[in-house]
């Protein structure tokens, strides 16, 4: 739960950057000291925590906020998700038996499905309305571009985050409703249907596809410098960014982004070289 004082402040801290506010006047925890009090009542009325908290989310930081929190419980399932896939090198009866596992708890998996859509929907509505509030507060344009300088990653943040919002659709599509192979509706287990799903077979039968398997490999890199940017930006937006921290902290996230590129891309790899057959 968000403490009311840090709403408050961080709010006000937003309201004088937005009416370019003398920060010299301001305490950003002390409104009588503020200028702009009728601009923002909140300051100077008591109000619900609800309405406090409605406040907070219209606010550009309580969209950063809700991108890093919704990021943070998709890297969650990406990790959680590797670490199921990596099965695949156990042999077939492993991964087949998660994957039963899995299917055969009809409500959990449901409402982790219904969380993860809300995360993927609010992390995008959310970066788009900031995205936009911050095109918005812009003065005018910059006479140089502030991109010279950015990072690739950071340049590359839409870049990839678009193209790994396609790569989800397709791999729904492709390995959740096995509708882009007709292979995958006979690979049951034992060559039966409507026993266990052989899912070992169609991930093997899938990537002998060397072009779809580069189109994973691809899409997982994207995923990775998504991620590398933004495992680091989720500490500067909770505040959480030292002098010391600042130094290790995008290197941790790009080491976890390397770990979550490398098991990924493993599996069409292993299947491309013949490992897993
Ligand atoms: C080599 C890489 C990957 C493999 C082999 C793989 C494999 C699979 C398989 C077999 C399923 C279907 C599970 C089932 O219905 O039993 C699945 C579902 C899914 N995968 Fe992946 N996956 C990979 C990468 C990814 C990545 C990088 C993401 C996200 C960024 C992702 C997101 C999902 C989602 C959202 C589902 C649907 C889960 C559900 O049924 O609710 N996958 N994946």
């Amino acid at each position: 739960m968000l403490d009311p004082q840090h709403a408050r402040k961080a709010f006000h801290a937003e309201l004088c950057k937005k009416f370019a506010h003398p920060s010299n006047q301001c305490s950003h925890s002390i409104p009588r000291f503020c200028s702009a009090p009728s601009l923002n009542p909140i300051l100077t009325t008591p109000k619900s925590s609800v309405n406090l908290l409605l406040k907070f989310w219209s606010s550009s930081i309580g969209k950063k906020w809700l991108v890093a929190l919704t990021g943070l419980a998709l890297l969650g399932f990406v990790v959680a998700h590797l670490v199921g896939n990596l099965q695949m090198f156990a042999g077939a009866a492993k991964i087949n038996a998660y994957a039963e596992f899995l299917h055969a708890n009809d409500k959990p998996l449901w409402v982790a499905r219904l969380g993860l859509i809300l995360c993927f929907v609010g992390h995008i509505v959310a970066t788009l309305t900031l995205v936009k509030m911050n095109r918005a507060a812009r003065p005018k344009a910059y006479a140089i571009s502030r991109n010279v300088q950015a990072k690739i990653s950071t340049r590359t943040m839409a870049l990839s985050g678009l193209t790994v919002l396609s790569f989800i659709v397709f791999h729904l599509l492709h390995y959740t409703l096995r509708v882009t192979d007709p292979r995958f509706k006979t690979v049951a287990e034992g060559g039966q249907l409507d026993t266990v799903f052989d899912v070992y077979r169609m991930v093997v039968l899938g990537f002998g596809n060397p072009l779809l398997s580069g189109f994973y490999i691809v899409s997982v890199g994207l995923l990775a410098l998504h991620l590398s940017h933004g495992i680091s930006s989720v500490f500067q937006t909770f505040g959480l960014e030292s002098k010391r921290s600042a130094q290790w902290m995008p290197t941790a996230g790009k080491l976890l982004s390397v770990v979550i590129f490398a098991g990924y891309a493993s599996i069409p790899t292993a299947v491309l070289l013949g490992f897993l057959k």
